[in-house]
């Protein structure tokens, strides 16, 4: 049964969306839209306007503005809290709309969105709102050996960056927009965001929202257009003093030689990631849905995807043909059909690229226990597939593949699973599955990864730091760990 699209939201996709900018509806400079596909079916859901860099300038243009002169940098951290708490109020009130967009453009099951896509963004500005009035520096006793028997008084202020560009991808459209946004406003910086072209209609909608929230005209401006063009603008102007990305560890690097090739704006980055998710001979038996969960929620299109599954060597075959028995039984179908349980991947090219994988993996002589496919051929479905056999040199284990395949091998000691887990160029999450406690932190600690998870995987929260090791990124996003990188210090000295 097809679940029933809001009124409100039969609209919103049947007027062709415009740029949000000084807290305007614009068209694009050029006068140009793109079509948002729906993935279930391949046919255009929506009309949208294609900024390029003369918008991201405009945008730009309104955000230093409102940065250096208007209503928001006089404003109290107090009411400035207020209206970020505001704005997760709204998103609860427009929980099924928000989540009924993001299953049209995105694919994901409607459930699933209406369960934690939406509302965890909601939490995210409920959050970060609270530290809004919990900025603080420090004041230091100075000692300045050249200057004997001088007297100072010394202290630090946090300060907000400036001029954020934001660029987001399509995986958790609304929800990496609000990690991109909460901890920028609560700190003061004015932000230029630009979603991603495959999905820009959750941020289009969460624009009318913060808008409604009374955040001033120029703080929050939404750019949608392609990465090339727009996304290529935001990283290069001069007059952006940070950008946050979140993508493909590919442009990630573009993004960093963007910023060294204009004002060496400063930097966050969550990239790429090839997850090891380690079950150990002693692991509850609930280990086998923990490890099919981890690398097929979000149908694999997440960059902390357990994508890796190891077993110890005793437990393998029981494990591995558990997951993929389980993966045989997931409902695939449009996310807006109730009792989907997986739904299409975002586009025809992630289509391209995951059956690309697929077929690599066959060339270079691994086996297929289950999938290894796409599914019917309407939309960009691809069925859920276990891999075994593999070699730690194949393709297929060693790059991000982004869709709902596990790549399966055994172990025997913890020792040369360390070993082993931590051979990628990646870093970002890891998962244990044992009962033995001292095991488990004996290994969270020689992991190189910026989340690992014990006995659970996919455990998110507003309060817990995200981010990665080594090409997995820059910096970390939520808890207050966010903060940092939204805030410059200024030291400030007066010799009394
Ligand atoms: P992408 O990295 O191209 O896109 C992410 C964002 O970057 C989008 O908003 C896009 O418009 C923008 N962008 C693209 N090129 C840009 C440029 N030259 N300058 C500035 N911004 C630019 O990722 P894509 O092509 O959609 O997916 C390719 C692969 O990237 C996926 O298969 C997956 O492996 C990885 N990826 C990882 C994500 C993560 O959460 N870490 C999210 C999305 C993709
Ligand atoms: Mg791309």
């Amino acid at each position: 049964m097809t679940v029933t699209v809001d009124r409100s939201v039969e609209d919103f996709i049947t007027t062709p969306r415009q740029l949000f900018i000084d807290g305007q509806w614009t068209d694009a400079a050029s006068g140009q839209t793109f079509e948002t596909p729906n993935p279930a079916t391949g046919e255009t859901l929506a009309q949208v306007a294609e900024g390029d860099a003369e918008d991201i300038h405009r945008a730009v243009r309104a955000a230093r503005r409102a940065f250096d002169d208007g209503p928001w940098s006089r404003m109290t951290p107090s009411d400035r809290g207020r209206l970020i708490w505001k704005i997760g109020d709204l998103i609860l009130e427009h929980a099924d709309e928000l989540a009924q967009l993001e299953s049209l453009d995105n694919g994901k099951p409607v459930g699933v969105a209406r369960a934690a896509d939406v509302p965890l963004a909601a939490d995210l500005f409920h959050y970060m709102a609270g530290w809004a009035t919990k900025i603080e520096g420090n004041t230091i006793n100075i000692s300045v050996p050249y200057m004997p028997g001088a007297n100072f008084h010394s202290y630090t202020l946090r300060e907000p960056v400036g001029v954020v560009g934001q660029i987001i991808p399509w995986n958790f459209p609304l929800l990496m927009a609000a990690w991109k946004l909460g901890p920028a406003l609560t700190t003061g910086n004015t932000v230029v965001l630009k979603p991603a072209e495959q999905t820009p209609l959750s941020a289009l909608l969460l624009a009318q929202l913060i808008a409604e929230a009374g955040i001033p005209d120029g703080v929050v401006n939404v750019v949608t257009g392609f990465g090339e063009t727009a996304g290529a603008a935001l990283a290069a102007h001069d007059d952006v003093d940070k950008v946050a990305f979140t993508g493909s560890t590919e442009v990630g690097k573009l993004i960093v030689a963007a910023s060294g090739a204009s004002n060496l704006k400063k930097l966050t980055l969550e990239l790429g990631g090839k997850s090891p998710n380690i079950v150990f001979d002693d692991a509850e038996a609930g280990a086998v849905e923990g490890a099919a969960n981890a690398i097929f929620f979000n149908h694999g299109q997440c960059c902390v995807a357990g994508s890796r599954l190891f077993v110890q060597e005793d437990r393998f075959d029981e494990v591995v043909n558990g997951v993929a028995e389980i993966a045989k039984g997931i409902k695939l179908g449009p996310g807006m059909e109730s009792g989907t349980q997986m739904g299409p991947l975002v586009s025809e090219e992630q289509l391209q690229r995951v059956t690309g994988f697929l077929e690599s993996g066959v060339s270079e002589g691994a086996t297929t226990l289950t999938g290894g496919g796409r599914f019917g051929d309407n939309g960009y479905f691809v069925e859920p597939t276990v891999i075994t056999n593999t070699r730690p040199d194949m393709k297929i284990v060693r790059e991000e593949i982004f869709g709902p395949v596990v790549v399966a091998e055994p172990f025997r000691s913890l020792d040369e699973i360390a070993k082993e887990a931590n051979n990628s160029v990646y870093g970002l999450g890891a998962g244990i599955w044992t009962r033995d406690i001292s095991k488990a932190h004996a290994l969270a600690k020689k992991l190189r990864a910026g989340t690992v998870w014990i006995n659970c995987y996919n455990v998110f929260d507003a309060s817990l730091p995200f981010g990665g090791y080594k090409q997995s990124g820059w910096g970390r996003e939520m808890g207050h760990a966010a903060l940092e990188a939204y805030t410059e210090v200024k030291a400030v000295t007066a010799q009394l």
